[in-house]
C-alpha cells in the first residue's frame, strides 16, 4: 500500500474517491460541509432524508457528486462527536479502507486526519491511520492453497491535512505510521505460521534475511554447541526434549558510533510449547504456535527501527527451541546451571519460558546494554490478571517503566506495570537449588517477573509479559503484531532525547 500526506480541498480532489465524516446525529464534518457548499447543498439534503445517521462504521457510497472532480464520495458515520476517541478513529479508518477495497476504488483521499480528537495532533492522526489501514488488510495467506486477492484492491491512501505548515511533521509520522505497520505485519506473519514450518531454524533464517535488507544490520545465529561452550544449561534444558536444534539469534541493529551504548531486546522465542513433560492440556494447544511472538516483535521493532534510520544502536538477542515431551526431555525436579552459575529446580517443565530467557538475559550482559528489555509470552496468569488489553510491565528500574508505559500510551499499544516486591521472591524458594521454576499459583505473573529479575540485577531490565495481547483467540484467531508498536515508539522518543 502506498500512503501519502497532501492539504487541499475535498471537492478538487482528481481521485477514484474522497472519504469524509459525519457525525451522529447527521452532523457534517469540515470537509463533509465543504463537499455540501461546492455541490449547492447535495450531501446536506441525502442526510436530511434519512440516509446516514452517522453512527460509528456506516458507510454511504455516492456517485456523480456535482461539482467535484472525484469519481466518488464515500461518507463514513464517526458516533458522536464528544465521544470521537481513538479507538473510534481507528475503527472507522479501517471500515472505509477494507470498504474500498473491496469497492471499485484502486486510491482514495481521506479527510479523516481533520476530525477533531482530544489531546492528540494531527502527526498522531498520520501514524494512526497508517497503522489502522494497513491493520484493516492484513491477511495471512501464506499457508491456503488459494489467495483471494480483492478484483480492484486499495492502492494508495492520501491522507489529507488542513494546513501546508504542517507538512513536515505529518511526513515524519507518515514514516513512523509505515515503519510500524511493515513491523507489525511481519510479527503477525511469523506468529501466525504453524510449529512445523517455523522452527527455531526458520526463525534464525529469517533474522539473516532481515539483516540481508539493511546494510546498518547484521545478525549471528549460535549453535546449541555454542550454547554449551558458554555454560547455558537452562536454555539447553529446554531444547533437549525437541528434535529441533535450539539457536540463539543476534541481530544487530547500528545506527549510531560503535562507542554508544546499545539497547538489547530479548523476546521468547518457543516455536512451540507443548509443556515438556508437564504437558499441557489438548483444548487451544494449537496456540502454543503463538509461544514465538516475544521473538517476532524483537524482529518487528528492529524492522522499524531500520525503517526509520534511528540513530541508536539496538540489539535483538532471540533464544528459540520448542518445549516438547521426549525421553530424553528435561523432568520435574532436574537440577539445571544457568550461565550465571545460579542452579534452577525445574518443577515444572512447562515454566521453559523463563529457562530459555535467564541464559538469553545473562549472554546480554556482554554487550553492557543501557537499557534490556525482554519481551515474552510468558504466564497465563498473565493474561488473567488484565486480559487481552494490557500487556503485563516488570521493571527494577522505575525511569525505564515509566518511558515504555508513555510510550504504549502515545501510541495506543498500552502496558500496565505489576510489582516486582521482594515479599514475593520467597515463594520461588527450592529446597535443592538455588531458585526454582515456578512459584505456586499466587501472582503467577509477578513471580515469573521476579526469576528473571535474579538474572538481570545489574542491569536496568524491564519485562513485557505479552501473553494475553500477542494473539486473539476464536474465530478472529491470529497474532496481533503487538507490541511493536510500543518498542517502535519507546525506541523513536529514546532516540529524540538521547537519554544515554
Ligand atoms: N507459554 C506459556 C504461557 C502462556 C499460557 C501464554 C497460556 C499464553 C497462554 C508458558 O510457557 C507457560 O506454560 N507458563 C505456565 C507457567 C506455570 C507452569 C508456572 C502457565 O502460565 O501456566
Ligand atoms: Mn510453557
Ligand atoms: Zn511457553
Amino acid at each position: 500500500m502506498e500512503f501519502l500526506v497532501k492539504s487541499g480541498n475535498p471537492e478538487k480532489q482528481r481521485t477514484a474517491c474522497v472519504v469524509v465524516g459525519i457525525f451522529e446525529p447527521r452532523r457534517m464534518s469540515l470537509a463533509a460541509e465543504q463537499l455540501d457548499k461546492a455541490s449547492d447543498g447535495f450531501i446536506s439534503a441525502l442526510i436530511r432524508r434519512g440516509d446516514m445517521e452517522g453512527k460509528t462504521g456506516q458507510t454511504l457510497l455516492l456517485y456523480n457528486v456535482p461539482n467535484t472532480l472525484c469519481d466518488r464520495v464515500l461518507l463514513v458515520g464517526c458516533g458522536k462527536e464528544r465521544d470521537f476517541t481513538i479507538n473510534e478513529f481507528r475503527k472507522v479508518v479501517a471500515t472505509v479502507t477494507t470498504h474500498l477495497n473491496e469497492g471499485g476504488s484502486m486510491e482514495a483521499v481521506y479527510y479523516l486526519p481533520e476530525l477533531n480528537i482530544k489531546g492528540r495532533d494531527i502527526a498522531w492522526k498520520i501514524t494512526q491511520s497508517v497503522i489502522a489501514a494497513d491493520a484493516a488488510l492484513y491477511q495471512f495467506e501464506q499457508t491456503k492453497s488459494k489467495q483471494t486477492a480483492a478484483r480492484r484492491p486499495l492502492r494508495k491512501i492520501t491522507l489529507s491535512i488542513p494546513s501546508r505548515r504542517e507538512l513536515a511533521s505529518c511526513e515524519r509520522a507518515l514514516e513512523t505510521g509505515k515503519a510500524i505497520a511493515k513491523g507489525v505485519s511481519l510479527a503477525k506473519d511469523l506468529g501466525n505460521l504453524p510449529g512445523n514450518l517455523c522452527t527455531p531454524s526458520y526463525l534464525a533464517e529469517q533474522a539473516m534475511a532481515l539483516s540481508n535488507r539493511h546494510t546498518a544490520m547484521h545478525c549471528k545465529v549460535l549453535e546449541e554447541s555454542d550454547m554449551k561452550e558458554l555454560g547455558m544449561g537452562a536454555l539447553l534444558s529446554v531444547s533437549r526434549g525437541s528434535r529441533q536444534p535450539a539457536k540463539l539469534i543476534e541481530l544487530h541493529y547500528q545506527g549510531a558510533d560503535k562507542e554508544q551504548k546499545p539497547i538489547v531486546l530479548v523476546g521468547k522465542g518457543l516455536t512451540f510449547d507443548a509443556g515438556g513433560i508437564s504437558l499441557k492440556p489438548a483444548a487451544s494447544m494449537d496456540e502454543m504456535k503463538y509461544d514465538m511472538c516475544g521473538a517476532a516483535g524483537v524482529f518487528g521493532a528492529l524492522s522499524a527501527c531500520a525503517d526509520l534510520g534511528l540513530p541508536l544502536n539496538v540489539i535483538g538477542l532471540v533464544p528459540s527451541s520448542e518445549n516438547m515431551p521426549d525421553g530424553d526431555a528435561n523432568k520435574p525436579g532436574d537440577i539445571v546451571t544457568s550461565m550465571s552459575g545460579q542452579t534452577i529446580e525445574v518443577l515444572n517443565t512447562d515454566a521453559e519460558g523463563r529457562l530459555i530467557l535467564c541464559d538469553a538475559l545473562t549472554y546480554a550482559q556482554q554487550f553492557e546494554p543501557v537499557t534490556l528489555i525482554d519481551l515474552a509470552t510468558l504466564t497465563g496468569a498473565c493474561m488473567i490478571a488484565l486480559g487481552k488489553h494490557a500487556h503485563g510491565l516488570m521493571s527494577n528500574h522505575s525511569p525505564l517503566a515509566h518511558e515504555l508505559l508513555n510510550a504504549g500510551k502515545a501510541i495506543g499499544d498500552r502496558a500496565w506495570e505489576l510489582p516486582l516486591w521482594e515479599e514475593y521472591q520467597e515463594q520461588l524458594k527450592s529446597n535443592f537449588a538455588d531458585v526454582a521454576n515456578i512459584g505456586g499459583r499466587d501472582a503467577g505473573a509477578i513471580t515469573a517477573g521476579l526469576f528473571l529479575s535474579r538474572f538481570t540485577k545489574k542491569m536496568h531490565w524491564a519485562h513485557l509479559d505479552i501473553a494475553g495481547t500477542a494473539w486473539t483467540s476464536g474465530n478472529q484467531k491470529g497474532a496481533t503484531g503487538r507490541p511493536v508498536a510500543l518498542l517502535t515508539q519507546f525506541l523513536v522518543d529514546r532516540a529524540r532525547h538521547r537519554r544515554h
